[in-house]
């Protein structure tokens, strides 16, 4: 599968790199493609990932992952073309210590659905630290990689695409559960900072 990845830090570096080195095509936008982290990261990649500009990351992927910072993510959107019938992976948590998005009553997920509406959005890979993406496996256990959203074909896509790279995927219902999984990416930072537990932690759905 074509994916362009919309930043190229901690969470679009690394799904970028576990993709490619599964097989699929890899475009990581970014505002400089030739920086020399990102460059660093390709070669560690394979052949089958390349950098190019946000916008060439839009045209080349037939899904498109979003991993900006919450406070970029609105006006970069607004800047792009040719998002229409692409199925957009929300992977951005909005900055809930800012008051605006800790007292906001709309998820994220749902915010980043209104301001590109022509596409298929799911809700996933915002719940669990870029570490746990690198490496989902603790033990024999596969982590669980909860999304949300409201195209069935998209979330079957995004499934897949968890799966490929040893995720663990549970199907959360519509895009409006998408503050749940943003509320879980929360508790799992208070968890791992303001508990100390740090990062190596990650959630598991049991069912008997
Ligand atoms: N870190 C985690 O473990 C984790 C886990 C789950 C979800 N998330 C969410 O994933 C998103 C990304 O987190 P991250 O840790 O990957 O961040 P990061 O390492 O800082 O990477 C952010 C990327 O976005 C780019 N960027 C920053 N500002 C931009 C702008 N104004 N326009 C265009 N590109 C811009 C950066 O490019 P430059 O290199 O040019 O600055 C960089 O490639 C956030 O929404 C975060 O809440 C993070």
């Amino acid at each position: 599968m074509k994916i362009g990845i919309l930043g190229s830090g901690n969470v679009g570096g690394t799904l970028g790199q576990a993709w490619a080195k599964q097989g699929h095509e890899v475009c990581l936008g970014a505002r400089d493609p030739q920086s020399p982290d990102l460059q660093a990261r390709l070669s560690d990649a394979g052949g089958n990932a390349k950098a190019g500009s946000l916008q060439n990351a839009v045209d080349f992927g037939e899904v498109i992952v979003l991993t900006l910072p919450w406070g970029a993510v609105e006006e970069t959107l607004g800047m792009l073309s040719h998002l229409e019938g692409k199925i957009l992976l929300d992977c951005t948590n909005p900055n809930f210590s800012a008051d605006a998005d800790q007292h906001h009553p709309v998820s994220g997920g749902e915010r980043v659905a209104t301001w590109v509406p022509q596409t298929k959005v799911v809700k996933i890979f915002n719940t669990t630290g870029w570490e746990n993406m690198a490496n989902p496996q603790y033990g024999s256990q596969s982590l669980t990689m909860f999304y949300a959203g409201d195209d069935a074909d998209a979330k079957a896509i995004a499934a897949q695409l968890a799966t490929d790279i040893g995720f663990e995927p549970v199907d959360a219902g519509s895009l409006t559960n998408s503050g749940l999984l943003e509320s879980l990416a929360q508790l799992w930072g208070k968890l791992a900072y303001g508990q100390k537990l740090g990062r190596n932690i990650a959630f598991k759905l049991l069912q008997r």
